[in-house]
């Protein structure tokens, strides 16, 4: 029944070749979306999953880089702002998401093997890969800097707040997402206009070099390294050991790396490459480097994530901000909701570090919550009321994977 009924939302957010998160809010393909539903999509339509993927590289830039939106051309062009005219890219933005496909690559092919699937996707996922190290390491220190909040997946983020005050808001376009998503779950007028100027900017310069939002932020470069690590397990299954190693030396530089330049006092903060400071916010971003099992600093993290801040186990998902800060919010887009695709990134690092009854917690929680709110975009962490859209695509994937797993036994 439950996995029914996440399948069924699956089914009616299916275009052909690729699923929308949302059929009211995002009417298109998004680049990490795409690979949390087909993290889920392997278990009902391996088939299905492969095609999700497939189409999104189909996409991929000659740079390297996979756009973070792959407009469908059946869809109005007033659906979704900004669309393809905007963006003067084909039927691409130019922005970037983080890197979370190489994993969906790997998961969906143990769950089906297809090695053709694996060896066509294998040399796409390295130069995606190489594209965020060569062209993305703005402070030259072996991390990828975002250069838009979009990038990041966490678009209006309080960690953001510092670095997106130099921007000077855009007038004069007329947002979409209101239509369809309540004013106060979403990201602010204001912040909606420094978007919009900085995306313009960045397709004027020809979507290429930096400009006046230059971040480093921890859960893009956790993200990264454990694509890295992935990228080893697809070069293991290809017979490909010396590149497996070489995928497993990446991941621990990013992980070296963001040691060194993002961590202090228990956490993982972003540093604004601007003013070389880290922000000093605690936001969801900062629990991300969990998925790394080498983390020596896995037992300080935890530690911040069971306290105060975030309270693991002691409300729903995982908040998106700390809960002490002052703008924390429980139900505006990224400023404190908890939402299933970091709750269930933070759920596999739990089982990494060996914390299996606070994973199961977790896990029982995720689905609980996704199923009695019909699938809701995101949550308030406080009393796991539903915000956002409904029967949102990597919500009901990810119930699905969630539902697939074995309870971990403490
Ligand atoms: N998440 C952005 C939006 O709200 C775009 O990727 O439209």
């Amino acid at each position: 029944m439950d996995v029914t009924r996440a399948t069924a939302v699956l089914d009616g957010n299916w275009l052909g070749s690729s699923t929308v998160p949302s059929r009211s809010l995002y009417p298109h393909q998004w680049s990490w979306d795409s690979a949390f539903i087909a993290i889920g999509l392997r278990h009902r339509a391996p088939a299905r999953a492969r095609r999700e993927l497939l189409t999104l590289f189909s996409a991929q830039w000659r740079d390297g880089r996979v756009p973070h939106i792959l407009f469908d051309p059946g869809t109005p062009a007033d659906a979704y702002f900004p669309g393809p005219s905007f963006w003067r890219a084909g039927r691409t933005s130019g922005l970037v998401q983080p890197p979370v496909h190489a994993r969906a690559v790997l998961a969906v092919h143990r769950t089906e093997p297809d090695r053709t699937f694996l060896a066509t996707l294998y040399p796409k996922l390295r130069a995606w890969h190489e594209y965020l190290r060569t062209h993305r390491d703005a402070g030259g220190r072996g991390l990828v800097a975002i250069v838009h909040p979009w990038e990041s997946g966490m678009d209006n983020s309080p960690a953001w707040d510092g670095p997106l005050a130099r921007v000077t808001p855009s007038t004069g376009f007329v947002r979409r997402d209101l239509d369809h998503g309540a004013a106060a779950d979403r990201p602010s007028d204001d912040d909606y206009g420094r978007y919009v100027r900085l995306a313009s900017d960045y397709r004027d310069r020809g979507y290429t070099g930096f400009g006046e939002f230059v971040v480093e932020d921890p859960g893009f470069n956790a993200l990264l390294a454990d694509a890295e690590l992935a990228l080893a397990g697809i070069a293991d299954e290809l017979g490909l050991p010396a590149a497996a190693a070489t995928h497993r030396e990446s991941a621990a530089r990013v992980a070296k790396a963001m040691q060194e330049t993002l961590w202090d006092d228990g956490f993982f903060f972003a540093r604004d490459v601007r003013t070389g400071r880290r922000v000093p916010e605690y936001t969801c971003a900062g629990l991300l480097p969990l998925l790394l099992p080498d983390l020596a600093v896995a037992p300080a993290l935890l530690a911040t994530a069971t306290g105060p801040r975030f309270r693991l186990g002691h409300v729903h998902g995982v908040p998106s901000h700390d809960l002490t800060a002052p703008a924390f919010d429980p139900g505006r887009y990224w400023r404190g909701p908890s939402w299933a695709n970091v709750g269930w990134l933070v759920r596999q690092g739990l089982l990494h570090h060996g914390e299996h009854t606070l994973a199961e917690h977790l896990r029982a929680d995720l689905v609980e919550t996704a199923l009695r709110t019909d699938f809701a975009e995101y949550v308030d962490p406080l009393t796991g009321a539903g915000h956002g859209a409904r029967s949102f695509g990597w919500t009901a994937a990810l119930t699905l994977d969630l539902l697939a797993q074995p309870a971990a036994v403490a």
